[in-house]
């Protein structure tokens, strides 16, 4: 039997994501030991392996062929854009993309004027203004502690993920417009769709069962 390779975006979400294998018998004892600084995990029994990515990463690592299936953030495949098959929601790890900057700059939004936006997420950003808005905006790319810069007045408004809330509101920002809803979804490599369809299947319609709580 073929080892197929799961990647899994390092930290939070990849503990939930493990929680649902578990529930469909797939265990990693291994990936359970807090100290551990591994990044791949194997169960041979079940020929299956786990590895942890930065998140980000993990539709590159899909796409080549690198793991079979992974598991990343809605948010993250639409800023990638990578050739794969999306092919289950997890509904974990909800969160929403957002416009979000101080409550001046709900003006500036509306009347469509020319605005910065600063963002991790050039390519979202970019297709929400330019495609949906018509709005020419400046995009500055940033790598994180996105809320700083409408603050520090480096943009006018910035494009992140809003999970709770508590960063916007500890900022003085607020949401000014809500662009989509995120969660975890399964990806699949195409070419390994199609060698290894009825194992994927077997772990996809598993999964599914768990998310719908069945
Ligand atoms: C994310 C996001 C927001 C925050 C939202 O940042 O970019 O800053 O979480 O969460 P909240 O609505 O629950 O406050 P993350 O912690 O991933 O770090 P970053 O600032 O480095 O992007």
């Amino acid at each position: 039997m073929r080892t197929l390779t799961i990647a899994l975006a390092k930290g939070r979400t990849a503990k939930q994501v493990m929680k649902m294998f578990e529930k469909i018998g797939i265990t990693c004892e291994e990936m359970n030991d807090p100290d551990t600084r591994k990044l791949i995990f194997e169960n041979r029994e079940l020929g299956l392996r786990f590895f942890l990515a930065k998140a980000t990463d993990v539709p590159t690592y899909v796409e080549h062929g690198a793991a079979d299936l992974g598991v990343a953030g809605k948010d993250i495949l639409m800023e990638e854009g990578r050739v794969l098959y999306e092919v289950l929601d997890l509904e974990t790890a909800k969160c929403r993309m957002c416009v979000c900057g101080p409550a001046e700059a709900a003006e500036k939004l509306k009347h469509g004027e020319q605005i910065t936006v600063a963002t991790k997420f050039p390519n979202i950003t970019k297709e929400y203004f330019l495609n949906k808005k018509y709005q020419t905006v400046e995009i500055i790319h940033l790598n994180g502690s996105i809320e700083l810069a409408p603050i520090v007045g480096l943009s006018d408004v910035i494009v992140d993920i809003v999970e709770t809330g508590s960063t916007l509101r500890e900022n003085g920002l607020q949401i000014l417009e809500e662009i989509c809803p995120l969660s975890a979804r399964v990806v699949v490599n195409q070419v390994s769709m199609k060698m290894e369809y009825e194992r994927i299947m077997e772990l996809v319609r598993g999964l599914r069962k768990v998310v719908k709580g069945e």
